[in-house]
């Protein structure tokens, strides 16, 4: 019988996980099943009970329920005790359940798979979820500096508090940030709602990089604005989607899939 993983989130039927998880089971040649799991917004314990009752060996937790699947798990990653969410289960056979949070070490496998980051200046821009998973994995990663900035600048200085044992970071308001920036990610959620982040346009060069999280057919709004001040350089976060698959798998499977084959194909179907 094939091992049995979900995708639980709310909603879940566009996602994206079960093609990507499935490409990774051939190429690897593991046995599996994945599957999308839609759970009430009232019942994503129960969803969970039930799947591990059914057989359910692992599973990725997506919006909205990071934060819940935390307070869910006997054993924690350092990546997600500090970011507070996790987005992969692992349901062990003695019934413990361990938590992990593969979305910043996704994020950073494809920055690296565009550029270096050690001795870089980075700005992180937002700090809600997308923004605190993505810390750590930068600062391990050997940037010289990261600086988060974000509309509700209180927030930001919270995250720079909290991550301060752990590299060179600090909190700047967005209106008083300057150019430099080797690397700039955005983490915000502002163009769900067809806005822009408010970060002002100078920080934007030739020479930097932006990422943006988010991903679609055409180059993403944010990216679209750094490109319209200058930017050469803009990734969207497809491969941050391919990137935080491929951990979970091998936190499951023990093997790393190849991710660039799976990437391609993605985005030829995005197309
Ligand atoms: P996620 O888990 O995707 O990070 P979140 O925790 O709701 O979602 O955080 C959303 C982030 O996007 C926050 O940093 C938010 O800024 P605030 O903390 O000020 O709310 C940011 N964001 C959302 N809409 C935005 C907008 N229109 N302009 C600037 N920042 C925005």
């Amino acid at each position: 019988m094939s091992d049995k993983y979900v995708v639980i989130g709310n909603p879940i039927a566009h996602s994206k996980s079960p093609a990507i998880h499935s490409q990774f089971a051939a190429q690897t040649r593991q046995r599996l099943e994945y599957q999308t799991l839609l759970a009430p917004t009232d019942g994503f314990e129960l969803s969970v009970h039930n799947f591990i009752v059914a057989g359910g060996k692992g599973a990725n937790v997506t919006v909205p329920f990071k934060e819940q699947a935390f307070t869910l798990c006997t054993e924690l990653s350092d990546d997600a005790r500090l970011a507070g969410a996790v987005n992969t289960l692992s349901f062990l056979p003695d019934g413990q359940i361990r938590g992990d949070n593969t979305d910043g070490q996704g994020l950073v496998a494809d920055l690296l798979s565009h550029t270096s980051l050690k001795h870089k200046v980075v700005l992180l821009i937002g700090a809600g979820g997308a923004a605190r998973g993505a810390i750590l994995p930068l600062l391990r990663s050997g940037v010289k500096q990261l600086i988060i900035s974000n509309r509700t600048f209180e927030k930001a200085q919270t995250l720079a508090k909290q991550f301060k044992d752990y590299g060179n970071i600090s909190a700047v308001p967005m209106a008083e940030l300057e150019s430099g920036f080797d690397i700039i990610i955005n983490s915000t959620s502002a163009s769900l709602a067809g806005d822009l982040p408010g970060v002002p346009v100078h920080i934007f060069s030739p020479d930097t990089l932006c990422y943006d999280m988010m991903y679609g057919a055409e180059l993403t709004a944010f990216n679209a604005w750094a490109k319209s001040h200058g930017v050469v350089n803009c990734i969207d976060g497809l491969g941050m989607l391919v990137g935080q698959a491929a951990i979970s798998f091998e936190i499951w499977r023990g093997v790393k899939p190849d991710v660039d084959i799976v990437l391609s194909q993605l985005r030829q179907a995005l197309e």
